[in-house]
């Protein structure tokens, strides 16, 4: 006799060997594949198939396409998490571009996600089905409806927040809290500049930065996104598609700099945001949502003998401790109402797509969500 763990299901050698010829001939008609699925268990009656976001081809955001895919069981150390609300951020997109390499074709976009545990992996302590839990960075594969994680990946989610709120302020607040904490610690009396300002990580980097007690510099393409980081704390918005950031800079600051920038444009700003620093000055490259930046002569830092420094959230919250103390103080800052997290436009998961169109339109501000269609 054999226990099918899914199912729950006693069933004899006889009735097992059959399950399994079926399980196989299920695997040979299907095409598709969640990229963290396990080998299906030789007893296991039926693939357990879920909808999902995939990406065949790399090019525009056409290539998002809504399909069936198989979602294995959870091994030693991983959980089964049914998604509540997906975040969606830039990176996405640089995966289905191919700026960033995914690992293989095809793939699931997505990294962060906020989801109920519904399985745990075998000898599992400290999670159980019922979990409300949250996740952003690593391993890619939120656009789905379920979706396997390794347990040491997601943190517990206050059950006094909105999943979708959780799931628009995971991973960008977590940028936030290392970019102002760590990556260049922001005190009071700093004056830094942040471009995209009225963008899902810009928004928040205005609102932590103010609370901080900065002066807060933004930069934004139009008026409207001018009037959202001015509430959300920006002291002075720049329309860098109409101003020169540069010496509006120069301007507000008395000719002094800033202490940092937060350039998550790249391309486009480089050069202007390291004209726009003070001396000894912080030069955080953390995006580059304009494109890559050429690459840089360490000579450029001479002159003002500036740092520079390309982080990635992902190295500041490497350790277990580092990834709750990250999360902890995202929404504890959610909690006491330093952010006030943006969700400015939710998409039904079978639209990603047209979420990712938005967001390379500029046409969005703040956080945008994906709801998937049977949350
Ligand atoms: N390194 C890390 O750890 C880390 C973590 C999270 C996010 N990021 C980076 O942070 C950035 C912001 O991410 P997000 O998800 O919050 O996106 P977002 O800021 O909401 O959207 C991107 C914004 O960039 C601005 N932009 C300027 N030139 C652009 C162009 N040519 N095409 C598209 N947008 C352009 C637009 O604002 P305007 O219209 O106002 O110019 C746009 O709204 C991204 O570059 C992302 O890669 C980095």
């Amino acid at each position: 006799m054999l226990l099918n763990p899914r199912f729950n299901k006693l069933c004899t050698w006889r009735e097992s060997d059959q399950l399994s010829l079926l399980s196989v001939s299920l695997r040979l008609v299907s095409t598709n594949f969640h990229p963290q699925s396990k080998p299906i268990r030789f007893f296991k009656a039926f693939a357990t198939m879920v909808k999902a976001i995939t990406v065949h081809e790399l090019g525009g955001p056409e290539v998002l396409k809504w399909e069936d895919v198989e979602v294995g069981e959870p091994g030693e150390g991983e959980i089964l998490v049914k998604h509540k609300a997906i975040g969606v951020n830039f990176i996405d997109v640089y995966y289905r571009k191919g700026v960033y390499k995914a690992e293989k074709l095809p793939f699931i976009p997505g990294r962060e996600a906020v989801g109920v545990v519904t399985a745990v992996g075998q000898g599992l302590t400290g999670r159980k089905v019922g979990d409300l839990v949250a996740y952003a960075g690593n391993p890619m594969g939120s656009y789905a409806e379920e979706q396997i994680l390794p347990a040491n990946q997601v943190v517990p989610f206050p059950s006094t927040l909105d999943p979708i709120l959780g799931a628009a302020v995971m991973l960008k607040g977590m940028t936030v809290q290392y970019l102002l904490r760590s990556c260049f610690k922001v005190e009071p009396g700093h004056t830094i500049l942040v471009h995209a300002a009225a963008g899902g990580v810009g928004s928040l980097l205005c609102q932590w930065g103010e609370a901080l007690g900065a002066t807060v510099i933004g930069t934004v393409s139009n008026e409207e996104k001018a009037a959202q980081a001015a509430e959300d704390g920006c002291h002075h918005p720049i329309i860098y598609t109409q101003e020169n950031f540069v010496e509006r800079v120069k301007e507000i600051t008395k000719g002094q700099g800033v202490h940092v920038v937060y350039d998550s444009v790249g391309k486009d700003t480089f050069q202007g945001s390291l004209e726009c620093l003070a001396s000894r000055g912080y030069m955080v490259s953390f995006g580059q949502s304009s494109g890559m930046v050429d690459p840089v002569p360490m000579s450029v830092l001479a002159p003002k003998s500036l740092f520079l420094t390309r982080p990635s959230l992902m190295h500041y919250t490497t350790t277990r401790d580092e990834l709750l103390r990250c999360a902890g103080e995202v929404f504890t800052a959610v909690a006491n109402g330093v952010l006030k997290v943006r969700v400015t436009k939710t998409y039904p998961l079978s639209e990603a797509a047209k979420a990712h169109a938005d967001l390379e339109a500029r046409k969005t501000t703040g956080s945008i969500v994906l709801i998937p269609d049977n949350s």
